[in-house]
């Protein structure tokens, strides 16, 4: 082990990346300070689950009519309130809020930059010690800046993303993060209390063995789907052999995973729910952008999820997402059905 390795925060990274663009004004580095602060604040909660009365449901039920556990209230109310005090956020959207909120005070009308995030992914995986995560999306504003935020500056195209990222609460707790330049990926060292550099330049491979769905709907999907996955588990598909089966139910660390090792997520439509579950601000157009920019694909099943055009801000998506051989298989299993539907 080389001990004079330098190891470069969380915050010496945005800063350093910052030094290339000689009229940056530091706000994006701001605003990725703020959601690691949070983020830390969150994992120390999350380590004293079971000690502490962290656990279970806060009794109410979210506007996508699920119920809300007490970490979800908790990891809520410390992103928010972070971006809220800081200077470089103007308003954010949440999964567990029922509208935005904007900040509307004369610093926070002058940032440039709103943020969506659903703050604890996972929330079935919460109270049986199973990794769980933050996922956060980031936007320049279209309205005018001095002025207030508004809904549009919210129901943009994920292609739009400045920069998107996640927080894993997992064996060790990373916080991943995406700009157009890239994906880095830094790891919680809890002597220092810092994220520092631990995965750089993150790069999705083209290929992996690992497939991820909720077999359980298997009967509820399209025919496509169904057939792309009885071949994942054939010998017909480019590995040569079955793929492995692994799915968690925390989308974090099923696509985080995915993401390092190579694998496809599939949460698609079913019979019930056309729009499948996953909700396109907060989870699907975060991890297109980041998975996008490691070299993956993301789509709806017709779509790059990063085309599609929100009307609604808990609007939800079916997904597919991953690998970029592994999605164009999937793909051509997509349109067969379409040509023999015509
Ligand atoms: P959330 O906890 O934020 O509501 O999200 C849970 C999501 C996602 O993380 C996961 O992949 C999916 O729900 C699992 O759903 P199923 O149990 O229907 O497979
Ligand atoms: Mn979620
Ligand atoms: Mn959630």
């Amino acid at each position: 082990m080389n001990i004079n390795r330098r190891i470069q925060t969380l915050d010496e990274f945005t800063i350093q990346q910052m030094r290339d663009f000689p009229n940056a004004t530091g706000e994006l580095s701001g605003l990725l300070r703020d959601l690691g602060l949070a983020a830390k604040r969150v994992n120390v909660e999350v380590n004293k689950a079971g000690l502490v009365d962290i656990l279970g449901d806060d009794g109410s039920i979210n506007i996508q009519g699920e119920e809300v556990k007490k970490m979800d209230v908790y990891a809520n109310n410390q992103f928010m309130g972070v971006l809220q005090h800081g200077i470089s956020c103007a308003g954010i959207g949440s999964e567990e809020l029922d509208d935005i909120v904007v900040f509307d005070d004369l610093v926070s009308n002058k940032s440039k930059y709103v943020c969506l995030f659903d703050p604890l992914d996972g929330s079935s995986n919460i109270d049986v010690n199973v990794s769980i995560g933050t996922i956060f999306s980031i936007f320049k504003r279209v309205s005018e800046l001095g002025k207030p935020a508004t809904k549009e500056d919210f129901l943009q195209q994920g292609n739009k993303q400045v920069a998107a990222g996640y927080v894993i609460y997992g064996s060790s707790t990373m916080f991943v993060y995406a700009t157009r330049r890239g994906v880095n990926g830094f790891t919680l060292d809890p002597s220092i209390g810092e994220f520092c550099l631990s995965h750089p330049d993150i790069k999705c491979p083209d290929m992996g063995k690992i497939y991820s769905v909720n077999h359980g709907n298997f009967f509820q999907y399209g025919e496509a789907v169904k057939k792309y996955i009885i071949a994942c588990q054939k010998k017909d598909n480019t590995s040569g052999g079955p793929y492995t089966q692994r799915y968690i139910g925390s989308m974090v660390a099923d696509v985080h995973r995915n993401l390092i090792k190579g694998g496809i997520f599939m949460y698609p439509s079913t019979v019930d729910k056309h729009k499948g579950k996953l909700r396109l601000l907060y989870e699907c157009n975060p991890f297109a952008f980041i998975v996008e920019k490691a070299g993956g694909l993301a789509t709806n099943g017709k779509i790059r999820i990063l085309d599609i055009q929100p009307t609604e801000l808990h609007e939800r998506t079916p997904l597919f997402i991953g690998s970029k051989i592994m999605m164009d298989e999937l793909d051509a299993y997509i349109n067969t059905e379409l040509k023999e539907n015509k």
